[in-house]
């Protein structure tokens, strides 16, 4: 999509959006392909920029040893250092290992994952972030509530999936990701066909993937990447045009940071979920 009909498509937008419309010729050639040709060395484009950001007086409580239960990493070196090696199984890290596991990338400072966790203790959480402040304010939350069906990790969602077993998760969750906004960056979007197709091979048969997003053009992008996946079904059905729809909001996703913020500001929040077959 030119970058600068961004903003007149984002102003178009109705407010019944259930129903998407095709994005233009334009639009669909931007989405991201392979990010390297044969002939360039391979580089590893990530979906995050690691930031340092203010560590309130929560989030450094949180990373200290009283919280450290909550991480699956073993110390704060490791936290630092992002280390997930040996990371290879997420249900063993529960004792009731059977009950439905849902990942969450991206939980920023983590109040929503939190709300989650403790509104439905028959299931366990892992919660995977870079941000050090988000990791330790989670786990300060998390110890408020004594929650014992939530783990944090730290560090990339990408490299962590792709050393899980496949079929090992019943639901990945990915709440008002980075919208990359400028065209150079798509290619950082969580979203891609390269990138879905770690999610679909963690998830199990029957699983589901949920994300939402306060920008228009990513919602649009979004149900394009995942339309063109086989691996993928609309839970919202498809529209006239064989589009996937976008879902109603569903009463058991909290209100994060940053849907409150694109809420504030005016945007429109598009919920996406689709089935693994
Ligand atoms: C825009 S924030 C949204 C935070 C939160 N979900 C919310 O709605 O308030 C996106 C978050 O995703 C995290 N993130 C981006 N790519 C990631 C990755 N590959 N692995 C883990 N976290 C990632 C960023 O660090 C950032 O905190």
């Amino acid at each position: 999509m030119n970058p600068n009909n961004l903003q007149n498509s984002e102003q178009n937008m109705t407010t019944n959006h259930t129903s998407p419309q095709p994005l233009s010729p334009t639009a669909q050639s931007t989405l991201p392909s392979s990010p390297t040709s044969d002939s360039e060395p391979r580089r590893v484009i990530q979906t995050f920029m690691k930031r340092k950001t203010h560590m309130g007086k929560k989030a450094e409580a949180g990373l200290q040893a009283d919280f450290a239960h909550f991480f699956v990493q073993p110390d704060l070196a490791a936290i630092q250092a992002m280390d997930i090696e040996g990371i290879t199984n997420l249900r063993a890290l529960f004792t009731n290992a059977e009950a439905p596991l849902t990942l969450e990338i991206g939980f920023g400072m983590g109040a929503s994952l939190v709300e989650m966790a403790a509104a439905a203790p028959e299931r366990n959480f892992v919660g995977i972030e870079v941000h050090e402040a988000g990791l330790g304010n989670c786990a300060f939350l998390a110890g408020e509530q004594q929650l014992t069906n939530l783990k944090l990790i730290s560090g990339d969602a990408i490299s962590l999936m792709k050393q899980l077993p496949s079929a090992h998760v019943d639901t990945v969750q990915l709440y008002f990701p980075d919208p990359w906004q400028k065209k150079r960056h798509f290619k950082r979007r969580f979203v891609t066909p390269e990138r879905m197709a770690v999610v679909a091979a963690v998830l199990k048969t029957g699983g589901i993937f949920h994300a939402a997003t306060d920008w228009a053009h990513y919602a649009h992008w979004m149900i394009e990447v995942m339309d063109s996946l086989p691996a993928f079904s609309n839970v919202a059905g498809n529209n006239s045009e064989g589009i996937g729809n976008f879902l109603p909001r569903p009463d058991f996703r909290p209100l994060t940071k940053f849907e409150k913020r694109g809420i504030q500001e005016g945007r429109e929040i598009y919920d996406i979920m689709y089935h693994k077959l």
